[in-house]
């Protein structure tokens, strides 16, 4: 492989600071447990079990690792379609390990993933890449549709033998069901804030306060 190849990183994104995380990776614990707990929840349990008898631990269902960030630009080193022009961006360049303020504004999910939305600011969405949703309508038709941003998220979890850039995908799915009109069955409201069933296992939790996230942007070689 040609060192020019190698120069550029598995992904470009940004990197929640370790405070943040475990903030994140607690409210996150905080709304499985409660969820799992729900009757609606239950109910709707053949979403993610064959099994209805049995009870789900969303804990111990979502596995997490990594630090965790928000991916702009997948690159896998170069390999990734548009990558080398997504590193040449004087965007990326200048802001390249600059501090931000990510806002997280709603949690999901969903029987293959959990994740947090990121609602991206004007000058966030400088680095935000132009073809990211339109790059996921083979798995999500109605992302073209859909306003640059949106794919953003954080993956908390995936379950188990699913790879983590199933969350954007999934997020997608579920903002694609509000674009068409869909507001979700208001299920609950919760301390952190209304949660809503969208069908098929879907559970998205409007944050009543985002969670402001110190992140900085950089890129992970792996
Ligand atoms: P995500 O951003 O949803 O968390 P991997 O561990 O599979 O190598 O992926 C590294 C990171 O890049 C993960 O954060 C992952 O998903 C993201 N990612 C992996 N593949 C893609 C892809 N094809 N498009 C966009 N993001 C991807």
């Amino acid at each position: 492989v040609p060192l020019e190849e190698t120069s550029l990183p598995l992904f470009f994104g940004w990197f929640l600071l370790p405070g943040i995380q475990d903030k994140v990776r607690c409210t996150s614990m905080d709304f499985l447990k409660t969820l799992d707990t729900l009757e609606a929840f239950k109910k709707h349990l053949p979403d993610f079990t064959v099994d209805a008898e049995k009870e789900v631990d969303l804990e111990q269902y979502f596995q997490t690792n990594g630090a965790l960030h928000c991916t702009t630009k997948f690159c896998d080193y170069g390999k990734a379609e548009g990558a080398k022009e997504y590193a040449d961006k004087p965007a990326v360049k200048e802001l390249y390990g600059s501090a931000f303020e990510l806002s997280l504004s709603a949690l999901f999910v969903t029987p293959r993933t959990v994740g947090a939305r990121v609602s991206l600011s004007e000058d966030q969405l400088t680095l935000w890449p132009a073809d990211a949703e339109k790059e996921a309508v083979s798995v999500v038709p109605a992302a073209a549709t859909l306003p640059a941003g949106s794919r953003a998220h954080v993956t908390l979890g995936c379950a188990e033998g699913v790879e983590p850039q199933q969350t954007g995908f999934d997020l997608l799915e579920i903002l694609a069901l509000q674009q068409e009109g869909q507001e979700g069955e208001l299920v609950e409201e919760m301390e952190l804030g209304s949660l809503a069933y969208y069908g098929k296992g879907r559970w998205l939790l409007s944050l009543r306060e985002p969670v402001s996230a110190q992140a900085c942007f950089s890129s992970l070689y792996g």
